[in-house]
């Protein structure tokens, strides 16, 4: 066992080195103030691994992304999602009659107890889409209390029929319940896109190219969310209110929120003439809150594999549908700007999955409002994945430790001599 040496107020450690799959390299402080009285701090845990996983591995310097040790470049061109979502959380891509057995148990379990209809009511037609998705998944504990197999295959499967359900809520439409004889992305559009008066036939180029992108979205490792999702799955809570957790974490603007966000951004870009420079000094500026939304990331300083997909999707499907999207030109200029700014270079800032998603979606009929749900729906495999990995590895109960920097210990006063 290598060892890595710390020494300080006049002592010396060996602190154990583990080595990963790709050899990278961690050095195990999990001693370190039982030996020393002294902990590590790192706020945003760049630099600290909470866990080791067996789910996904990122190289963010060399742009790569695996799940399983299968590259997301091949994923995204011969599987399907469903087929990655066994990959995930079950850590095999499963056999033809495998997969038919696995989309069969998610079809029988799309719908939702009618009661809880009723609680659609309760939300007013503008209520965002992520807090009631994020509700909705909570409220299943109060449903299905049993162990978390078959919860898992209830959350896999119900997940899209809630989405679609506060969607039509949200547009004053009746709901569309799923359908048996519709592929799991085909049915979520039909639940999304069909009304009583007529029949809604689903486009394939716009089927095929969802599903890739719930493919690109589906896992990526100890991001905010997933960090979420173990950090209150350790608690012991179960897996509905587990998840729950996850979805509010991705719905922050620097998180999932960013492929909405990125779209706001470009409508106002548009609006003021395509000032490319105008908004490349706003987002240089520290005094400036703005920020090139869908730029930069923590992990990847080179290019993120998934929007070099994605950006390769939004041309192909726009000329498949026969569209165009002015948003898309003023994405595609943006981007040539920043990547040619040394403020950019420099942090080695580039285009995330979130910068092209939105054009994506928007080509595919998709609203905005949607979109952040539909990171959510491809991430729920990634987040389950880590679930049942915690649970299964017997993970501690996260608790981080602080360093207190609050008054020193004074005698308390009693209001009437304050
Ligand atoms: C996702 O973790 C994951 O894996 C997430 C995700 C996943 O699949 O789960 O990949 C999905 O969340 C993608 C990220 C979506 N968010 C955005 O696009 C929001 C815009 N991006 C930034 O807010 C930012 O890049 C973050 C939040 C993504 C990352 O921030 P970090 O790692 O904390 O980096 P930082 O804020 O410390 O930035 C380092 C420097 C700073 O400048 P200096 O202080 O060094 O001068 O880069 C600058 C930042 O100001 N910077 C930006 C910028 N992002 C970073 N400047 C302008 N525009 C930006 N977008």
């Amino acid at each position: 066992m290598s060892t890595a040496a710390l020494s300080f107020h006049g002592q010396s450690l060996e602190l154990p080195v583990i080595t990963g799959t790709e050899n990278e390299v961690g050095i195990d402080i999990a001693r370190l103030r039982g030996t020393s009285g002294a902990i590590t701090l790192d706020p945003g845990y760049g630099n600290t691994g909470s866990c080791k996983s067996a789910i996904t591995y990122i190289d963010g310097e060399a742009g790569i992304l695996r799940y399983r040790g299968y590259a997301i470049e091949e994923l995204a061109a011969g599987a399907s999602f469903v087929e990655v979502v066994h990959l995930l959380v079950y850590g095999v891509l499963p056999g033809a009659e495998e997969l038919q057995q696995f989309q069969d148990s998610l079809t029988i379990h799309t719908l939702l107890h009618e009661d809880m209809k009723k609680f659609y009511e309760g939300f007013p037609p503008s209520a965002k889409p992520m807090s009631v998705l994020s509700a909705m998944v909570a409220s299943l504990s109060t449903y299905y209390e049993s162990n978390d197999d078959i919860n898992i295959i209830r959350l896999l499967a119900k997940l899209k029929t809630i989405a679609a359900f506060s969607y039509k809520k949200s547009i004053g439409q009746p709901f569309v319940y799923p359908r048996n004889d519709l592929d799991f992305v085909s049915d979520f559009l039909h639940m999304m896109f069909a009304v009583p008066s007529e029949e809604y036939l689903v486009n394939s180029v716009v089927r095929d190219t969802l599903d890739m992108l719930l493919i690109l979205h589906a896992d990526h490792e100890q991001n905010c969310s997933t960090s979420t999702v173990r950090m209150v799955g350790s608690s012991g809570a179960d897996l509905f209110s587990t998840i729950s957790t996850g979805i509010s974490a991705l719905s922050g603007p620097l998180h999932g929120g960013a492929n909405t966000a990125v779209i706001n951004m470009l409508e106002v870009i548009k609006k003021d003439g395509a000032n490319y420079a105008k908004y490349i000094a706003k987002a240089k500026d520290r005094n400036d809150p703005f920020r090139l939304m869908g730029f930069g990331h923590r992990v990847y300083k080179n290019f993120d594999p998934r929007a070099r997909l994605i950006k390769q999707a939004a041309d192909r499907v726009l000329d498949q549908l026969g569209l165009t999207d002015p948003l898309l030109d003023i994405a595609k200029n943006l981007e040539r700007v920043a990547l040619e700014d040394e403020y950019f270079i420099e942090r080695k800032l580039y285009p995330n999955l979130d910068f092209y998603s939105g054009i994506v979606y928007r080509a595919i009929g998709l609203p905005t409002s949607m979109f952040t749900v539909l990171f959510a729906l491809g991430r729920l495999p990634g987040w389950i994945a880590h679930f049942r990995e915690m649970r299964n590895s017997r993970d501690r109960l996260h608790r981080p430790r602080q360093l207190y920097t609050g008054p020193e210990h004074r005698p308390f006063v009693a209001i009437e001599h304050r």
